[in-house]
């Protein structure tokens, strides 16, 4: 009786521990992909989950433009060995966890199996006090992308109303799906001129999708084209903080508000990193 106590209270402990990843993705740069993923994590953290943020854009990593930070050491030097993820670790004001991506590092797949293995365990530090870890990952169908994109819970796929960013975006989705992704795949709109649009879009994909992949997507809504976005990059701030109100931050807070309702957060499997490192063995 005490024993069987104590293996629930060990498995409640264990599943609070467990961490849910969402990977930011899309088929073309340019559409949001940072700014989405900044946003939500402050958003989410907001919320009172623990918020860990990565910048796995390891071609252009450019979180940390994207806020007032100095970075002194990034993922470059965890992968050399110079310094341990939580040195390089930056605690911002709003309570989340960023960890700088490092710009022209070696793609993920190109990496001899040493450094990949001490990255992702130095990563896997992440997943002890985070209840949230959201990745930005590049643009494209790259290995780097596809990686960190397999191993996620959710992986929020962003377009625009533009029908170069509709095939790209229908392109990065085919390739998971054959590929056989397990996880939940979400379409997020940016840039939409008003909900009509973003309706449009979401069906245009959706419709493909499940037609030619069998694939259900979820529907993760839309945030519209806001001049505040570009105002607040240029303020370096997270637009969710400097205009709380604008049209983008209210838009996004329903993507919160959907994504921790009904503890959608929690669906999360073994190790992301774990995952991850299995891909390549
Ligand atoms: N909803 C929006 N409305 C207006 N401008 C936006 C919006 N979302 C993003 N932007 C602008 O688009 C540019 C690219 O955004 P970014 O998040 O860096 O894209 P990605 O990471 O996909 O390359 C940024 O300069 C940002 O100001
Ligand atoms: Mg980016």
């Amino acid at each position: 009786m005490l024993t069987d106590q104590a293996s629930k209270l060990r498995n409640l402990m264990h599943r609070a521990r467990q961490t849910h990843t969402i990977a930011v993705a899309s088929g073309k740069g340019g559409v949001g992909k940072s700014n989405v993923a900044l946003n939500l994590a402050v958003l989410l953290s907001a919320a009172g989950n623990k918020v860990a943020l990565l910048d796995a854009d390891l071609g252009l990593a450019n979180l940390d433009v994207l806020i007032d930070v100095q970075v002194r050491a990034n993922l470059a030097h965890v992968v050399a060995g110079q310094r341990t993820l939580a040195e390089v670790v930056i605690d911002l004001p709003c309570g989340v966890q960023l960890v700088p991506g490092a710009s022209g590092l070696a793609r993920m797949a190109d990496m001899n199996e040493f450094h990949r293995t001490k990255l992702l365990g130095e990563l896997s530090v992440l997943e002890e006090d985070n209840d949230v870890i959201i990745v930005d990952t590049g643009a494209g169908i790259g290995n780097n992308v596809i990686t960190f994109a397999f191993g996620a819970d959710t992986i929020l796929v962003v377009a625009t109303p533009e029908p170069t960013s509709i095939t790209d975006a229908y392109a990065l989705i085919k390739v998971l799906v054959q590929r056989q992704c397990q996880a939940r795949m979400g379409l997020l709109v940016n840039f939409a001129a008003d909900r009509n649009e973003a309706r449009a879009t979401f069906n245009r994909i959706a419709t493909v999708a499940r037609e030619f992949l069998g694939a259900d997507l979820y529907d993760a809504g839309y945030i519209l084209s806001d001049p505040k976005v570009v105002a607040a990059v240029r303020k370096r701030q997270p637009f969710v903080l400097a205009y709380p109100r604008c049209q983008a931050s209210r838009c996004l807070a329903a993507l919160a508000t959907k994504l921790s309702r009904g503890g959608s957060l929690l669906v999360c499997k073994e190790s992301f990193f774990k995952r991850v490192a299995n891909w390549f063995s």
